[in-house]
Order: C-alpha cells, then structure tokens, then sequence
C-alpha cells in the first residue's frame, strides 16, 4: 500500500548492512583476538567492546524499544553502558569473547530485519510529532533506525582512531593515493554577509536531538577561509617558534602544552630537518598540502591566532556551510540538499586520510567555501550547549548530560565519518585537550563593521 515507506526500509536495510560490513572490517577481518582484546590505548576501548557495543545498543533501541521485544542477553547490558564503564576500565569487564560478540550480533540483526518488516515508519502528521507517544515518535520517518546507523558508523570512527593510536604492523588497506582533481578557490577567505541565518534542523528524520530546535541566528558578516589550514601552513607556525611563544596561547592551552610537552601536532616526530608521522602503521613523511591532523583545541586556537585569525564560532561554521545568499535558504549541505557523493566530499572511509587542501570544487558552498564536509573536524570557538528549546530525544545521554562541561563543537565531519552521519547541523562535541580524533583547523575573522 505504502511506496515511500517501502523504499526507505530498504534504504534502512542497504544502510544497516553497510555499517556492519564496515564495522566487522575494522574489528574481525583486521586483527586477531589478541589485537581485538587488548587496550591500545587509555583514551580507547578495546575494538570489541566497540563491537559488542553496536549489537547491544540496536537491540535495545531496534528490538525491545521499537519492535517491543524481549531483551536478549539481559546480562550484558551493563557491561555494555558506556556511562557505567569508564573506557580505560573497559578492558577489565568479562566482556564477550570476538566469536560470542560476532555471533550476539548476528542474531540481533536477524531479528532486526523482522522488526523492520513489521513497524510502521511513515511521517507523523506535521504539526503532531511533539504531542504523539514516544513509540509513534521513535519511529516517526525511520528516526531510531537512522541513529543506530549512525550511532554503529560514530564507533566505527571511534574505532578507527584506536586503529591510529596502535602501536604494530599495519593492518588496514591504504588507498590515501586515490585523490579528488585539484582546484584551488581563487581567493583565500571570503566575506559571509551580516544577516539572519536558519540553524539547525526542523525537518530531517536523520537528525539527533541536539541539532534541534532550528532556529534564526543573526550574525554580523565575518571573514571565513576558503581552504582548510594545511601541513605547510601549520609548519610555519611552528618553526616560528609557535609552542614556545605564551601569547598565542590562552592560559588552558599554556597549561596543556607543558603538562604535555606538546611540540607538534599528535603522531608527528622529528627526522633531522624534516617532520615524519605515524600512520595506521607506516611511517611517511608530513605531506604539505594535507590539511593538518589530530591537532587539539587549544593547538587550533593558538595557530589562528598566530595568523591573525580566531576560530570560527559554531553558528559561524553552519552559516558558511549552507547558507546561499541569493536565496536566503539554509541547505543541507554546502552544494544545495542533494545527497554526499564522491565529487562532493571526502566521507566514509574511502581514503584513510584527508584529501589535499583545495579539492572538491564540487562541494563548495555558494560562497566559495571548500571542503567544509569530511576531511577533518573542524574545531570551533563553541561550547557545546542545546539550543534553546532544546529537549532530549530519545534519551539524555546522547547529548544533554554533556551540555556545559567545557566540550567544544567540532564541525563537518572527517574522511572516517559516513555520509549518514554528517549534514550541515550536525554537532558533534570533545574535550578541548583531544587529538586522537581526525581534528583540524579553518581560520575566521571579524569583518570591519561598515
Ligand atoms: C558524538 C562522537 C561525541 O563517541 O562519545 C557514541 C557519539 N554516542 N555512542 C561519542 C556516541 C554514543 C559520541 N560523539
Ligand atoms: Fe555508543
């Protein structure tokens, strides 16, 4: 009877299928048990908790709360909460073995399959989302499905900055030769007009919470860079002598850098004259005209600074990411509402690194502004807050417990995030002092008022 509906199961279907095959990719076909056990690092967990995690959060989303069945392994939902288990103590836990998490897996998706078959998914009545039940809400145009896909593709990400932080031989495919035809924007920054902007998202089933309410954000014009900061740029800072000078810093960031002795941007090491890095294994040369990585907040801050920049503020980044001044619309995208492809953006793991800076012409905002979509989070001067009007759905662990608590807002997402799990509103969020993630820097600037 029902088309559309039809058609976004099978999306759902194509969708959950691809997140698994990428999941076992980077966990079962990568590393022995030995690897998938170990804790490669105390930021991380070890992969197969990550792995057990993806099963055990679709079926407590997918199969009891959507499709109202019985819990499965009520035994292991506890091992399984990341809020109970801090990650350095993951490894600790009688977590289940590489096999028991495969096939504990396999069986939630089975079932899954079935749920999704049975559920009535189609849009509620617009005006009547708010007030409906909480059951008719979650799977209000495919909503939960949407996150527990994203939710399986943010650890895969997650995972593969524990793949980063390895020590050991390589053991994933890497494709980093494959690149986008290179075409440079013409001017540097460009000049994002003073007015009302729409942020956030009002009407997108693929949206968490925190990206709601939209809502208007007048802001005066600003300058953004059209190119992300690349290696070379980065390397000037530095040999300008950029960790050594305190007034680039803010005190945190002072404090930071000698509590580490940061020098360099993380997995970067000197050779002689020259500045090598650690790569999922290998070790190569710092490739110039790479946007720089795996640099902290305070790094990004600093660097801007030095250029005579600041970073740019959260509402900044989404007004230079889709809005079009000619229409006055805010899109979805940089390029308009069309869904990612390759031309656009570089998503998804395809390469295992960004693509060089002033790539993907096709993928630029209507003012001219590049690779704002994947390649490298970008760090904005913002605290992560819900926007007003904010409220959690569909439970306060997602976002709301960490509103206010220092994180900054990243933006636009990396070469490791999928397409499903990034859009022009989404948010994602860390501690100002983290690198492991594939974190870069765009430069801002205040307009002179005229
Ligand atoms: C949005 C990336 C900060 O990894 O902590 C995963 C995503 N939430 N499982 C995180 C998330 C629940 C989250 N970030
Ligand atoms: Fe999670």
């Amino acid at each position: 009877m029902n088309h559309e509906q039809d058609r976004a199961k099978e999306r759902i279907a194509v969708e959950l299928e691809r997140s698994r095959r990428r999941s076992n990719g980077l966990t079962l076909d990568a590393l022995n048990d030995e690897g998938l056990l170990a804790q490669h690092s105390k930021l991380m967990s070890p992969l197969v908790w990550d792995l057990a995690h993806i099963g055990n959060y679709e079926e407590q989303w997918l199969l009891r709360a959507a499709g109202g069945r019985e819990s499965l392994r009520p035994d292991i939902d506890r091992l399984y909460d990341a809020f109970e288990n801090p990650r350095a103590e993951r490894v600790t836990l009688p977590l289940l073995t590489p096999e028991e998490a495969a096939e504990y897996n396999d069986r939630v998706r089975g079932q899954v399959l079935d749920v999704l078959d049975e559920v009535d998914i189609s849009p509620a009545v617009p005006g009547q989302r708010e007030g409906c039940d909480p059951h008719r809400a979650l799977l209000d145009s495919g909503f939960v499905f949407h996150m527990v896909i994203q939710h399986e593709h943010q650890h895969d990400e997650t995972m593969l900055a524990t793949h980063q932080l390895r020590k050991g031989e390589p053991v994933l495919l890497d494709t980093s030769g494959d690149v986008a035809p290179l075409s440079p924007p013409a001017a540097t920054e460009v000049l994002v007009p003073a007015g009302p902007f729409t942020m956030g998202a009002s009407d997108d089933p693929w949206a968490y919470d925190n990206e709601h309410p939209a809502h208007t954000v007048d802001l005066p014009a600003f300058w953004i860079d059209t190119r992300l900061v690349t290696n070379a740029e980065y390397l000037r800072f530095m040999d300008d002598g950029g960790y050594r000078t305190r007034h680039w810093w803010s005190r945190e960031g002072w404090e930071w850098l000698n509590r580490r002795n940061a020098i360099a941007p993380a997995f970067w090491s000197r050779e002689g004259q020259e500045w090598s890095r650690r790569r999922f294994g290998r070790n190569e040369m710092v490739p110039s005209e790479e946007p720089v990585q795996h640099v902290s907040f305070h790094e990004a801050q600093a660097y801007a600074r030095w250029a005579g920049k600041r970073l740019p503020t959260e509402a900044e980044w989404e007004k230079a990411a889709r809005f079009d001044p000619d229409t006055g619309r805010s899109t979805r995208y940089p390029w308009g509402d069309g869904e990612p492809e390759p031309r656009h953006a570089n998503l998804g793991q395809r390469r295992l690194g960004p693509s060089p800076a002033g790539r993907h012409p096709d993928g630029a905002s209507p003012l001219g502004v590049q690779q704002l979509i994947g390649d490298v989070w970008e760090w904005t001067s913002t605290t992560f807050d819900g926007y007003t009007g904010f409220h959690a759905f569909p439970y306060r662990e997602y976002s709301e417990v960490f509103f206010d608590e220092g994180y900054k807002v990243l933006r636009g997402g990396s070469w490791a995030t999928h397409p499903t799990a990034v859009r022009s509103t989404f948010r994602n969020w860390d501690h100002p002092i983290r690198r492991q993630i594939f974190s870069g820097v765009r430069c801002a600037r205040d307009a002179e008022p005229v």
